[in-house]
């Protein structure tokens, strides 16, 4: 996910356990071939084996609509050792879908038909799959079966679809009825995403989509057991106890101490804050927590404050008698 997941947070996240492989922020391309370095920052796995510490494999993405370049693009990243090429046709930003990227693309079925062809045939001797990322359209879903049919016919092994036009942003509810439409017409795996930020909600996920599998994005960070917690309900129908404040303070303890030490604190700061935001959406505790360490600014300040105990709710301890 584009500025919130890194090779770092890939790394924390995957050694917790539970996902079955992951994906690179997007690498635009646009009419250049791209230098190795540049899929080197966004994917640093490249340089081993292209799986995070925790032996989790991670695939490679890229953002654009030129079949060529796309193709060309893809030969790069697959001969620098990525296992496979993810197209993104989701990307809602304003400044992606104006220089036609993302789910610009989902308006004509043509063009992500042919971008997807682009990089099966630049692939075609590597063993390098293609898979594609859809969003349920751009304004409306009228064209979400036919999107997803030219994504399996250009020659995507998978897709991937959040449950939302580009529209719907990412206001709730997610579609996941609509994936469903989508797997029943697919003859390759599909994945449902959207809004799965607890257990009960994969499981309605696929209740309402019929997919097996199921894609993590905000709760990856928002709850970074919740794939542990899936993977455990999936194999034994047991329900691992919910993640604890002290495993999310411990965990971002551990990505300040792995964090690159050249980064100015302030940024190091801003990054635990947008986490920490993200956390809060779908747990009260850890909204506590955003609010007593959100002024904080100095990073040694900040770290102090992240081991304390909030005060908790109905308490009156700090008050003066
Ligand atoms: C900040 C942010 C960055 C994202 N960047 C990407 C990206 O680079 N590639 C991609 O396929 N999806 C990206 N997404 C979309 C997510 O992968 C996912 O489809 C979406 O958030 C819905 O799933 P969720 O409700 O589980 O978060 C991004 C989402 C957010 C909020």
């Amino acid at each position: 996910m584009e500025g919130v997941i890194d090779a770092l947070t890939r790394a924390l996240l995957t050694e917790l356990g539970g996902f079955d492989w992951s994906v690179t922020e997007f690498v635009r391309v646009t009419d250049a071939r791209l230098p190795p370095r540049v899929f080197q920052r966004i994917c640093p796995e490249l340089e081993g084996d292209s799986r995070t510490p925790g032996g989790t494999p991670v695939y490679l993405q890229l953002l654009g609509a030129q079949p060529d370049k796309l193709g060309e693009n893809a030969l790069v990243a697959a001969n620098l050792g990525a296992p496979v090429i993810d197209m993104n046709f989701g990307c809602p930003a304003k400044t992606v879908n104006r220089h036609d990227g993302g789910a610009a693309l989902l308006r004509t079925p043509e063009r992500v038909y042919r971008a997807v062809q682009g990089v099966h045939e630049a692939l075609k001797g590597t063993g390098v799959p293609v898979t594609a990322k859809l969003r349920l359209g751009f304004e409306d879903k009228t064209l979400a079966l036919e999107c997803a049919r030219a994504a399996e016919d250009g020659g995507a092994q998978r897709l991937v679809v959040h449950a939302r036009t580009r529209r719907e942003g990412y206001r709730p509810p997610a579609h996941w009825e609509w994936v469903g439409r989508i797997r029943e017409q697919a003859s390759v795996p599909v994945v449902v995403n959207g809004d799965i930020w607890t257990l009960e909600d994969y499981w309605r996920a696929r209740e309402a989509s019929g997919c097996q599998d199921v894609m993590l994005g905000r709760a990856a960070l928002a709850d970074p057991w919740l794939a542990k917690r899936i993977r455990h309900w999936q194999l034994t129908g047991e329900r691992l106890p919910d993640t604890r404040w002290q495993d999310r303070s411990a965990l971002l303890t551990a990505y300040v101490s792995r964090i690159d030490p050249a980064l100015p604190s302030r940024v190091v700061v801003s990054l635990l804050k947008q986490w920490l935001n993200i956390m809060r959406q779908h747990d009260g505790e850890a909204g506590e927590h955003f609010q007593r360490l959100r002024r904080i600014t100095a990073l040694e300040d900040f770290m102090t404050a992240l081991q304390e105990e909030a005060p908790s709710s109905g308490s009156d301890a700090s008050t003066p008698l």
